[in-house]
């Protein structure tokens, strides 16, 4: 397998020595490795080998394709295109959604690799929602100490987010993403034809993200979502589309920038620290977007109470991920739990609570040690009924 495989398709403008499938964008992640986002990459062999046989590169011999029973019919397809360019690939079940990130399952993983020979030229792919690129990641990362990974991410928070960025990770029993490595993907490959059997909770629940990728950096991203939120939901349109290519390219400039967890990255974690929060204190039956759309609210509160965002740019926040169907309010009396679990969070230093705030929407910055009062009058003005802060903007 080697680049000459590949399709002549050019993306206009993009490094003529890196071919992208027709149609697709190509966006590149440092030097690191590129993100294609299309229509038709799994549906057509020939897209998804001239996806597949630049990240892999010319030596994989075997490939473990992991993923969940509910992408079965993506997996086959996948594996069917690397048969085809030369390379035995195997397909590992794995349990469906947060199931998928234990030790357990990433052991068996790694006997399955053993049992197959697989050496360091070898690689993994995983195909499915953030929870499979998550582990197949994870055991990249670890197996001989780091083979190839390619992300075939099936959900939308998965494209947007947790296929890119390079962390990979398992939960344990004392909490989630607690074993882990950074490992970047020697490729992610977005075929947003996939999107098309997502259940719809999952579709709003990942605009969560694209929501954060637009507060933080992308104007553009608000005013698409402004403009038609009922076109941006739609799996097959265009809306759709350019969203998930603006916010892959958000992600990917944070993250070439820097890999791991200083300011820039951190920025990321908009809206993060309540919504982990609020997933902590419901023991994560609330799917991730929904809690950081939650999040993004306080934290948008937050920023106008410390004087640093004006209630208008209060208010588009709530109207826009309102408008998604993504909740903004959260029931009172749950202060105590909700505040105990943010200084529990990983991301506070010693017991100073740290939030990314906007001085302005597309400018991030932080609010360090914010006072009791201040968060408390944060949390009252996200209350369920909507009385009090900016929540009568509506
Ligand atoms: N590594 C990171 O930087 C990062 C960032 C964000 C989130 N994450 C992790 O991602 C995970 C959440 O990922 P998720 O939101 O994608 O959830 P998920 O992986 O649980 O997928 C949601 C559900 O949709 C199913 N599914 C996936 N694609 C489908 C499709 N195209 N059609 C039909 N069903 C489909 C899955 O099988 C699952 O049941 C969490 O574990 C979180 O920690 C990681
Ligand atoms: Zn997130």
């Amino acid at each position: 397998m080697t680049d000459s495989d590949v399709g002549a398709a050019r993306t206009p403008g993009g490094d003529p020595a890196r071919p992208t499938v027709a149609g697709s964008a190509r966006i590149a992640v440092g030097s690191d490795y590129d993100v294609l986002v299309g229509r038709g990459l799994l549906a057509s062999s020939d897209a998804l080998a001239s996806a597949l046989a630049p990240a892999l590169g010319g030596r994989v011999e075997r490939v473990l394709l992991v993923h969940s029973a509910p992408v079965s019919g993506y997996a086959e397809r996948v594996a069917a295109t690397l048969r085809a360019l030369g390379v035995t690939a195997y397909l590992a079940v794995v349990p469906d959604a947060e199931a998928a990130k234990t030790p357990e399952v990433a052991a068996g993983l790694w006997s399955m690799l053993g049992e197959h020979g697989f050496t360091r030229s070898d690689a993994l792919v995983g195909v499915g929602g953030g929870t499979v690129t998550d582990l197949a990641g994870f055991v990249a990362a670890t197996w001989l100490r780091g083979v190839a990974v390619v992300h075939v991410p099936t959900t939308l928070a998965a494209m947007v987010d947790a296929a890119v960025g390079g962390k990979t990770g398992v939960n344990t029993a004392q909490g989630k993403n607690l074993v882990g490595a950074f490992h970047p993907p020697a490729g992610v490959i977005c075929d947003l034809d996939t999107l098309v059997t997502l259940p719809r909770a999952d579709l709003v629940a990942g605009m969560g993200e694209v929501v954060k990728h637009g507060l933080i950096a992308d104007e553009r991203t608000l005013a698409l979502l402004e403009a038609d939120p009922v076109a941006a939901l739609d799996p097959r349109g265009d809306v759709l589309a350019e969203l998930v290519e603006r916010s892959v390219r958000v992600k990917a400039q944070v993250v070439a920038t820097d890999l791991r967890e200083a300011f820039l990255r951190e920025v990321l974690n908009y809206g993060h620290t309540f919504g982990h929060a609020v997933e902590h204190v419901e023991g994560y039956t609330r799917r991730h977007g929904e809690a950081v759309a939650v999040g993004l609210t306080y934290a948008a509160e937050l920023a106008h109470l410390a004087g640093r965002l004006d209630a208008a740019d209060v208010a588009r926040h709530r109207r826009i991920l309102g408008s998604l169907g993504l909740p903004t309010a959260y029931p009172p009396g749950r202060w105590e739990a909700l505040s105990a679990a943010m200084r529990r969070d990983k991301k506070t230093r010693g017991s100073l609570l740290r939030f990314v705030v906007l001085d302005g929407i597309g400018h991030p910055g932080r609010l360090e040690g914010p006072s009791e009062d201040l968060l408390q009058a944060a949390y009252a003005a996200i209350g369920a009924d909507g009385a009090s802060g900016s929540a009568g903007d509506r």
